[in-house]
């Protein structure tokens, strides 16, 4: 497995529609593998392809909180939305693409998903509090969104220009 580099915003490639997964190849398999590790690296509980510059509608996620649970690791592939609930929920948000920046994002607080896993098989489940978060989130990335997109654009602008500076200092030998 290998830390792959994550993108941080602005990149162009954090705003492209990523292209659907057309069959489980050992490339994919691997590429999942170091996203994996490169979350739980970070540390973060979402990871989505473009953030690691691979526009591919894949991502993966782990939203187990407490120490000492056994992780629940997991890989989607081509998602699809289902179902929504009416019901919303306020997640305080954050990116690994966007580092320490934070913003409450109002979301539905479930959803129904259908997606392509790394078995081949078509999975199905229903998400609720945080994993619904997450899921959203991510599936956001996969469109070239952002969840400073959600916030009032005064403050989207401010993270962005923070952003702009930090990745111009990084670039400095
Ligand atoms: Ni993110």
């Amino acid at each position: 497995m290998t830390l792959r580099p994550i993108l941080i915003h602005p990149d162009p490639r954090l705003k492209k529609i990523a292209a659907s997964v057309t069959s489980v190849t050992g490339t994919i398999a691997r590429l999942a593998d170091d996203m994996l590790e490169t979350m739980y690296d970070a540390p973060g509980i979402g990871l989505a392809a473009p953030q690691v510059g691979v526009m591919s509608r894949m991502f993966v996620m782990d939203c187990v909180k407490e120490e000492g649970d056994a992780p629940r690791p997991m890989v989607i592939m081509n998602p699809d939305v289902l179902w929504l609930s009416e019901d919303l929920s306020t997640y305080e948000e954050g990116c690994l693409s966007i580092p320490e920046q934070f913003g409450d994002v109002e979301r539905p607080a479930s959803i129904e998903m259908q997606w392509l896993g790394l078995d081949g098989q078509t999975h199905q489940q229903r998400f609720n509090g945080l994993w619904a978060t997450c899921v959203q989130h991510e599936l956001d990335h996969l469109n070239g969104k952002l969840f400073i997109d959600y916030l009032k654009p005064m403050r989207r602008q401010m993270i962005t220009r923070k952003m702009a500076k930090l990745k111009r200092e990084q670039a400095r030998p």
